[in-house]
């Protein structure tokens, strides 16, 4: 087999062969295949497109490029959930310990924040002591006796996908939904759970900015799933603004602490309950959507997350003296108010250039390398729909270094749009995915 034929058929808009796709991605990932070779391939993919099969076969494939995960040592069926990346997104911090309150158990591997988007990693090491590299046995010994555990992705996770996704960066060719898909699903299948449910953003700070598009991505997440056997939902959900009301590793935490407990906000709250709903649901704990989002908050009414959040912590090394008193953690060398400079109605939040301020503050990371502040971050108190007069708050930078608190201020003024009618407020949840098809909300 050649890759010059290969690239020649799918140019001329061929469906490639089973045998062709695997013989691309073995190629790439051994080296074989130099990168102007699979340069031309993606971009003749990006110009053709791809069908349902050779999607399902090139996730596969990238899959089985690196380590598939055994959790065959786990007993009973196991949960996943995936977000597609959002801004002040903490829900993996709320769903996990919900779920796995409620005996499913939760083997998940996270990933670091990069760019304007955080990480379930990043949010869990702000917690003193908090260990994320945990030997395999150790993890699987956790989930079995107590159904939760997070690590750090492997960093043999679907190499093919890393060596691919490098290559789509600089080659404009990111873009095209059913690469995304199968980046995205090839890592969770290598991630062997058999429940997966994505929480697919749409809106200013996500990836995919309209609600046709989020669908689209959802809708070939969720068909790859089913056929490969897992039983995978999606769920489409508001990036037009932040969720919840803070952004940055601990105050995250702090947040979703409070949700766990009972009494945190009321748009996180709906957000994380329906995904866990969905993990439920695919787990064959509930009959149906309603019975469990019923199980899910009274888990959060009776303290039983909770309780589940605070043991997962202990486990993983973490301080427990933090999370019953989070006051002791230290404040951030300073607070800045940010005010309102015209009146009006809060119209729209970018959320990508809240998370951009974020990062500037130093809780971010532009490279990999980068370290990250666990203090520092936004407390946003205007949401879309609020009124607002010229001076009155619209958040607090907490910060620990005067300049780049500076810098910040400017970034999530910018991201403000102040408008002099009335707005509605937002819906945090658009749609559903199932193996129906799309439905909105
Ligand atoms: N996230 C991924 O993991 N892969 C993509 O292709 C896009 C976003």
């Amino acid at each position: 087999m050649r890759m010059y034929d290969v690239i020649t058929a799918k140019k001329r808009g061929a469906e490639l062969t089973d045998e062709e796709i695997a013989f691309v991605v073995r190629g790439f990932t051994k080296g074989e295949i130099p990168d102007y070779q699979m340069s031309a391939l993606l971009m003749a993919i990006c110009l053709k497109g791809l069908s349902m099969r050779e999607t399902s076969t090139l996730t596969m494939e990238m899959a089985k490029s690196g380590d598939m995960l055994d959790l065959s040592a786990i007993h009973g069926k196991k949960a996943d959930k995936h977000s597609t990346g959002g801004v002040g997104d903490k829900t993996t911090l709320i769903v996990a310990p919900i779920v796995a309150s409620l005996g499913v158990p939760v083997a998940k591997m996270s990933g670091r924040g990069l760019g304007h988007t955080g990480g379930t990693i990043d949010k869990l090491e702000s917690i003193p002591g908090f260990q994320t590299t945990i030997p395999a046995e150790v993890f699987i010994r956790n989930v079995n006796e107590m159904k939760l555990a997070v690590a750090g992705q492997s960093a043999n996770l679907a190499p093919a996908d890393k060596k691919m996704y490098a290559l789509r960066d600089v080659t404009a060719t990111v873009d095209n939904i059913s690469l995304i898909a199968s980046s995205i699903m090839s890592k969770k299948l290598a991630s062997g759970a058999d429940v997966i449910v994505l929480d697919v953003k749409t809106g200013s700070g996500a990836f995919m900015k309209t609600f046709e598009d989020s669908a689209a991505l959802a809708k070939a997440m969720v068909d790859i799933g089913n056929h490969c056997v897992r039983k995978t939902y999606a769920v489409i959900t508001d990036m037009n603004q932040v969720l919840g009301r803070y952004v940055g590793n601990w105050l995250e935490v702090r947040e979703a602490m409070e949700v766990l407990s009972g009494a945190g906000d009321e748009e996180l709250t709906l957000v994380s309950v329906t995904l866990a709903s969905y993990m439920l649901l695919g787990c064959g704990m509930a009959k149906n959507l309603a019975e469990a989002s019923k199980m899910a908050r009274e888990a959060l009414a009776d303290g039983s997350a909770w309780a589940k959040f605070r043991e997962f912590v202990a486990r993983q090394g973490g301080d427990v003296s933090v999370i019953d008193n989070p006051e002791k953690m230290p404040g951030t060398k300073l607070t800045v108010p940010v005010y309102a400079t015209s009146d009006g109605f809060v119209g729209e939040i970018n959320a990508e250039e809240v998370g951009m301020a974020s990062l500037l503050l130093g809780g971010g990371r532009e490279k990999k390398e980068d370290a990250v502040d666990p203090l520092v971050g936004i407390r946003v108190d205007k949401k879309v729909g609020d009124p607002v007069k010229v001076g009155e708050q619209l958040g607090i930078l907490y910060a620990n270094d005067e300049a780049k608190a500076e810098a910040a201020k400017e970034r999530f003024l910018g991201a403000y749009r102040i408008v002099k009618t009335p707005v509605p407020p937002v819906a945090p949840i658009y749609g559903y995915v199932d193996e129906d098809g799309v439905h909105k909300a």
